[in-house]
């Protein structure tokens, strides 16, 4: 194991165990619901954003401990996406995370379901953080509006209104882009900032940004380079679904040239703080090569 490595899965390590207490607290009625709820939290995952909310708040100096719920309710939100963002009415994938996707288990209405629920929970969670403070309620709303209608959800309402589109457009794939993924990545650079006064808020904002539309592009190019084994999702499908993707613009090798671009504006951006942004640097530069 590298540094970087072992730095990733001391800060998942630390994510894991509330995300464990919170699935073992789980008893809802019926129990078929509840074992959806938990079925795709479950089932693993890279955990990227809270692993990065936990980062930039060592950066910070913002505790883990102020941060960990703000990170559970993240997870949920990004879980709940993906649960949808599978459903044959979008993108129709049988496999998530290496196994059947939560409708192929349960069935479309339950996946449904399963999404809502954890939406709902992840609200019930940053609420639970508000008593603590106004800077709380703050980083709470930042989260809602990251996932909301004006963030991932619109940006997953453009992915699909693009479909099958005859012509890529710059403009409309970095809206995309955005909101869609990004926005949840700047959520988990942002929070620890508000939670500290909005140290570095600018910075962590375009950070995040940039790296949440690195991170979707390297999500498309590795539809099209990746495997089944590695990734965890049926490779090709952005292709037979005519997906509005960044491999579709600039093509393959572009994509490379263009996330070569933004991995050093990533790394541009943390030239701008102070302290140690040695873990961060590994970071940008994981998902620019990553192959899960
Ligand atoms: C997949 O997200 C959806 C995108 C935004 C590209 P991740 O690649 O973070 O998925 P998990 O959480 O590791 O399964
Ligand atoms: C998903 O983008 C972004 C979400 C909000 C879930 P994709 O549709 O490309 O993600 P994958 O490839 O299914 O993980
Ligand atoms: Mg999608
Ligand atoms: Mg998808
Ligand atoms: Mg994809």
């Amino acid at each position: 194991m590298t540094d970087f490595d072992e730095r990733y899965e001391d800060y998942k390590r630390k994510f894991e165990i509330v995300l464990e207490r919170f699935c073992n607290g789980l008893k809802c009625e019926p129990g078929k619901f509840n074992d959806s709820l938990k079925y795709s939290l479950q089932l693993g995952g890279k955990r990227i954003r809270p692993v990065l909310m936990l980062a930039v708040g060592e950066l910070l100096n913002v505790p883990n401990e102020k941060l960990l719920n703000f990170a559970l309710a993240l997870e949920l939100i990004h879980t709940y996406s993906l649960i949808h963002d599978d459903l044959p009415e979008m993108d129709n994938d049988d496999y998530r995370r290496g196994k059947l996707s939560n409708h192929k288990v349960f069935g479309a209405s339950y996946a449904v379901l399963a999404g809502d629920g954890l939406l709902n929970t992840a609200y019930s969670v940053l609420f639970g953080e508000c008593f603590k403070g106004n800077e709380y309620v703050s980083a709470a709303k930042y989260i809602c509006d990251c996932a909301g209608i004006n963030g991932m959800i619109a940006g997953q309402a453009a992915d699909l209104l693009h479909e099958n589109d005859k012509n890529v457009e710059e403009d409309t794939l970095n809206f995309i882009y955005e909101n869609k993924t990004a926005k949840l990545l700047m959520a988990a650079t942002v929070v620890p900032s508000i939670l500290c006064g909005g140290k570095y808020y600018s910075e962590l904002n375009t950070f995040g940004h940039e790296l949440g539309c690195l991170f979707q592009l390297t999500d498309d190019i590795l539809d099209v380079e990746g495997s089944f084994e590695s990734v965890g999702k049926s490779i090709g499908k952005d292709k037979t679904e005519g997906k509005y993707t960044g491999v579709r613009l600039y093509g393959l090798d572009g994509s490379k040239l263009k996330a070569d671009l933004l991995t050093d504006r990533c790394e541009g951006l943390l030239e701008r703080f102070e302290g140690d942004v040695l873990f961060l640097r590994q970071l940008v530069n994981f998902v620019r090569q990553r192959i899960k």
